[in-house]
């Protein structure tokens, strides 16, 4: 265990929950500053992004794994390492990185395992990196891995504008995968078409069953990335092709539903979905060294973009919170400690 050595740092400012409700709840309070372990590194933050699951865990609805701070949130940041554990020989202290977390992101010191670490892309800033690790890991981890894409597959992806939408949108587009995406707007629509995606389906006017099927002359598509669940579980069956997959990251319609499970039996389909929050470290590491492999050049050489929409500062993460429960953002939302500063 380690402790940061640097002067007037032993407490930071960090955004809390001081009880579960409405954004209100969230107030800027001093905090100890974390300690931080042999296999992790000490980070500077200077920007955490701002993630659906954060507003869950406000609510009361989406409570912090063990050995993380309970009264925290935040899944991802970017800034500068401070200090590294007696173990770490990856990093050093002044690299800038960008990481997963599994909470405690909004604060002004994060304790991170070393393998959750990514370079900051060249040619990003600390706001742009901050809204990567999240979604990226997430969406490599149940698209790429759990959902076994492989090029020249199409892929649904629900939520399109969300911040885990542009994302996929974006890899799967990268990784040979043709993308059709569900929005509640028409505008959300075109500008995931503008994005990569194939077809953006306003699912407010449209059955999204119905457009898969249109577009695919019948066949319907290799893997559906579903954050909705509920009512949308039988229509996804529907328009899943044979040796489909179904992947799940959330259920914000419901967690029950009536399905025919003839469609599994008769096409051969999986239904399979993962959280990623308290999976381990060494299983986020190993996500990191592929993210490395094959998106972060991506990043660097601009094919896929961080999509920011707004940036807020720190203090102001009731009024982030409100905007992504507004639902009227495209891409991600960021917290930054000082504006102006690492963008
Ligand atoms: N399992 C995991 O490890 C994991 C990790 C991260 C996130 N997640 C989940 O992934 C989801 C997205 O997270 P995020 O941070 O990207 O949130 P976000 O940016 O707030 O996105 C939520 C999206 O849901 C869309 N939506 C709402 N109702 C819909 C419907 N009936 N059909 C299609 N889209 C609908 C909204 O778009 P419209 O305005 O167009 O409706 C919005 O874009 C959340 O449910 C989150 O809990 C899971």
């Amino acid at each position: 265990m380690g402790n940061i050595a640097s002067a007037n740092a032993y407490t930071m400012r960090a955004v809390v929950i001081t009880q579960p409700g409405d954004s209100s709840v969230l107030k800027v309070m001093d905090r100890p500053t974390p300690t931080f372990g042999d296999d992790e590194v000490l980070v500077h933050v200077a920007a955490a992004g701002v993630n659906r699951p954060d507003i869950f865990q406000r609510k009361g609805r989406y409570p912090a794994p063990k050995g993380v701070p309970a009264d925290i949130p935040g899944l991802e940041i970017a800034g500068e390492i401070v200090e590294i554990g007696r173990n770490v020989t990856s990093w050093k202290a002044g690299d800038k990185v960008c990481a997963i977390v599994a909470g405690g992101g909004y604060a002004e010191y994060c304790a991170v395992p070393a393998g959750q670490c990514l370079p900051v892309p060249a040619g990003l800033s600390l706001v742009e990196a901050a809204s990567l690790p999240e979604t990226f890991f997430t969406v490599w981890s149940n698209v790429f891995d759990r959902g076994r894409f492989v090029r020249g597959e199409s892929v649904l992806v629900h939520g399109g504008t969300s911040g885990i939408g542009v994302a996929a949108i974006q890899m799967i587009n990268a990784m040979g995968g043709t993308v059709y995406v569900t929005a509640g707007t028409d505008e959300k629509c075109r500008y995931c078409e503008a994005l990569g995606a194939t077809h953006g389906i306003n699912y407010k006017t449209e059955s999204f069953r119905d457009v898969i099927l249109k577009l695919t002359n019948g066949r319907g598509v290799d893997i559906i990335l579903d954050m909705i669940g509920g009512p949308y579980t039988e229509p996804n069956l529907e328009c899943l092709a044979e040796e489909g997959r179904l992947v799940l990251i959330n259920y914000m319609k419901g967690d029950e539903t009536t399905i025919h499970l003839s469609h599994v039996l008769r096409k051969r389909l999986t239904i399979t979905g993962s959280t990623l929050r308290a999976r381990s470290a060494k299983f986020k590491a190993a996500i990191a060294e592929k993210l490395r492999e094959n998106i972060w050049p991506l990043l660097e050489s601009g094919t896929i973009k961080p999509i920011v929409y707004e940036v807020f500062p720190m203090d102001q993460a009731p009024a982030a919170h409100d905007l992504m429960q507004s639902s009227q953002h495209m891409g991600k939302i960021v917290l930054q400690w000082t504006v102006g500063d690492g963008r």
